[in-house]
């Protein structure tokens, strides 16, 4: 199935996560960027991109080369921002038709969230659920065994 992953990514956990799975699983990668990036360090990373998340903000983004026509499957990947999507991939599905797409999706999160987050994703996206799920502990910046396995097993229920 021709699959690409969309994903957007802060501090590289998500970034290093995606590059992974497209290595095992030979999908295409598109990393998404809003034109005003988001604070990477200290108070006000939280703060503004917390209280972008909560607002459920849609930044514009940087201009991106995408035909939802050459791909079956979309794996879509984000860092958990306060139990919510990363507000980038807000604009993405907002800005792409993608009903009828096989979709599945992966978040990166440093405690909790990630499930209310995929919640929201599929009610924003007007689906019931995703066809495989996969979350991550920050698996760039705290690199775990358990964070390998589940990369491997969502690779592999992605070829079943
Ligand atoms: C604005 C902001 C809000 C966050 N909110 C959460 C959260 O609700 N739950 C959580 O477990 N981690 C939260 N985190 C931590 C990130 O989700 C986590 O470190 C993730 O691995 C970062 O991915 P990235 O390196 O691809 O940006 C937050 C980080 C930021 C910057």
């Amino acid at each position: 199935m021709k699959t690409i992953i969309v994903y957007y990514s802060l501090e590289e956990n998500t970034d290093y996560a995606a590059k992974r799975i497209a290595q095992s699983s030979g999908a295409d990668l598109l990393r998404v960027y809003p034109k005003k990036a988001y604070p990477s360090s200290g108070f006000r990373k939280f703060l503004w991109g917390g209280k972008s998340a909560v607002m459920a903000e849609s930044p514009e983004l940087e201009p991106y080369d995408f035909n939802a026509d050459d791909y079956e499957r979309i794996i879509i990947g984000f860092p958990v921002w306060a139990s919510n999507i990363a507000p980038p991939i807000r604009s993405f599905i907002r800005e792409n038709r993608l009903s009828g797409k096989h979709i599945a999706v992966f978040a990166c999160q440093s405690g909790s969230g990630a499930e209310k987050a995929f919640a929201k994703l599929a009610s924003a996206l007007k689906i019931e659920g995703f066809e495989n799920e996969l979350i991550l502990i920050d698996p760039k910046s705290k690199p775990s065994e358990e964070n390998e396995n589940r990369i491997n097993e969502f690779c592999r229920r992605l070829k079943g």
